[in-house]
């Protein structure tokens, strides 16, 4: 699926990243700055915190407990904050737009 990035500072990345491929991995693919990934996708670095655009959180599930518990001590959480690790491509996301909290700028 298409998914847009946009970091911090406003400039936007698009990049093809395939189905089943998370959204961190996706970034550190395709070079797209601002997420890190240090934990390798286990839910338990942060430095892959993105917000999710308008009208795509009920289209990318549900937070899981652990998740939601490292999102808790992310910086600039918001309602529409996830892991990009835990979110996974697919058809159904095509098109899904997320953007960086400027502690990852
Ligand atoms: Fe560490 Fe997502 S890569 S929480």
């Amino acid at each position: 699926a298409h998914v847009t990035y946009i970091e911090f500072n406003g400039t936007p990345h698009t990049v093809d990243v395939a189905d089943g491929v998370s959204l961190m991995e996706g970034a550190l693919q395709n070079g797209v700055p601002g997420i890190d990934g240090d934990c390798g996708g286990n839910a338990a670095c942060a430095t892959c915190h993105v917000y999710v655009a308008d009208g795509w959180m009920g289209k990318i599930g549900e937070r899981s407990e652990s998740e939601e518990a490292m999102l808790d001590l992310a910086d600039g959480l918001q309602e529409n904050s996830r892991l990009a690790c835990q979110i996974f491509a697919s058809d159904g996301l095509e098109g899904l737009v997320v953007s960086m909290p400027e502690s990852q700028h």
